[in-house]
């Protein structure tokens, strides 16, 4: 049989990865998601969830989605264009547009798949697609997908964004790719140096800003607000699968002509189910309770500056910055693994991030603030830290 050489194949793969510390397990929640939740392993305190807003078990959502279920069902068994589109559907497409500002928007059921579905839909063999070497693994992918000539520029480097600029000038149409905000190490694409750029070699520019739609910039829209870039960006795209209640689902929004001929061309719309009705309902109030609240992102901020603060005096290696995202840098792969496992044995649920969602030797442990964490948690979790970081032999 075939499958046996593979199986003992694989097997090595999977001892290899456990001996090297790069095993990823997955714990058991037993609760929704929250600031505190109950898990297979006990009652923990959570500092790694993307629920930024702390809306990921609102009871405003939750009753919106019971609503939901009564006036439009649970699933729609069908694409889009056949009969998967229902009123709530354009409600949450038309709402995005009008909130960016933008010009179109169209839904996907996550973000990696507007970033699949997209450049292989707008480019073709005579454009060129520069991106940024730290950008997510779903723009990577669809760059993959997509023929036109690939560069890619070292992260957040404006001089050798503009070599690959100059590069490109025979290119029939350009596209620059980047995160907004950078979900390994939490900091923001240069989008202003960026959109000079694209303005100076006429290149379009989209920006994958996951990591900020909901709580960064004055009204909250994300890095593009928070750097005042909204009407120079051609595409943004985004999840509903963070800030935004953190159920699923993906947009991508900008141009009116890029966001219709996704409509008719874009694989993973095309060939994937429409997003199910409970999520957009969701989703729909999630956006309401943004635009209305904005002492959950000030919370948020509040909470990041000084949990931030305090880790650094603690003598942690953070990566600086203002984002929600806080490394916590330990470069061996082992160390990271046994403070992680220290710190949560103390009831504080974090993960070691390894090989290979970061390169080798640069592991770390990713804590995210949330709106819905207390003051009393983050000092919980900053004693956790300081106990576990001593016994491990990471701080002094
Ligand atoms: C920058 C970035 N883009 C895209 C995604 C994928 O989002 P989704 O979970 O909606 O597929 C993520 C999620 O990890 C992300 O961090």
């Amino acid at each position: 049989m075939a499958y046996t050489a593979v199986k003992d194949f694989l097997q090595d793969e999977l001892d290899s990865i456990r001996e090297s510390g790069l095993y990823k397990d997955e714990k058991i929640i037993r609760t929704p998601q929250g600031a505190e939740v109950d898990t297979s392993t006990g009652h923990e305190l959570i500092m790694c969830a993307n629920n930024y807003l702390g809306l990921a078990d609102s009871e405003e959502i939750e009753q919106a989605v019971v609503d939901g279920l009564k006036t439009h069902g649970f699933g729609m068994a069908s694409v889009r264009f056949i009969c998967g589109t229902q009123d709530i559907h354009k409600e949450l497409e038309d709402k995005i547009t009008n909130w960016f500002g933008t010009e179109a928007t169209i839904l996907y059921t996550s973000c990696f798949d507007a970033n699949t579905g997209l450049f292989e839909t707008v480019l073709g063999p005579e454009d060129a697609i520069i991106s940024d070497a730290l950008n997510h693994a779903s723009i990577i992918d669809g760059v993959r997908l997509c023929k036109a000539t690939r560069k890619v520029y070292k992260h957040n480097d404006m001089a050798d964004l503009e070599d690959k600029l100059r590069e490109t000038q025979d290119s029939r149409f350009r596209m620059i790719a980047t995160d907004g905000v950078f979900s390994m190490q939490g900091d923001e694409a240069d989008l202003v140096g960026i959109c000079d750029l694209a303005d100076k070699y006429d290149a379009m520019v989209m920006v994958d800003d996951s990591h900020a739609t909901g709580f960064l910039g004055p009204t909250g829209r994300g890095s593009v607000d928070k750097q005042g870039v909204i009407d120079r960006v051609d595409v943004i795209t985004s999840t509903m699968g963070k800030a935004l209640g953190g159920a699923s689902g993906g947009f991508t929004t900008g141009r009116k002509e890029i966001i219709d001929i996704l409509r008719q061309r874009s694989r993973p719309y095309l060939f994937s189910n429409t997003l199910a009705p409970p999520i957009v309902v969701g989703a729909l109030t999630a956006l309401d309770i943004l635009q209305t609240r904005p002492e959950l992102r000030e919370r948020l901020h509040e909470n990041t500056a000084y949990f931030r603060n305090r880790m650094t005096d603690l003598g942690f290696d953070i990566v600086p910055g203002d984002h929600p995202i806080v490394p916590i840098m330990i470069g061996d792969e082992k160390k990271n693994v046994a403070l992680a496992q220290a710190v949560n044995a103390r009831g504080v649920f974090v993960v070691a991030f390894s090989f290979p969602v970061v390169p080798r030797g640069e592991a770390r442990i990713r804590v995210q603030m949330s709106a819905a964490h207390t003051r009393e948690q983050l000092d919980r979790a900053l004693a956790v830290f300081e106990e576990a970081g001593r016994e491990q032999g990471v701080i002094s």
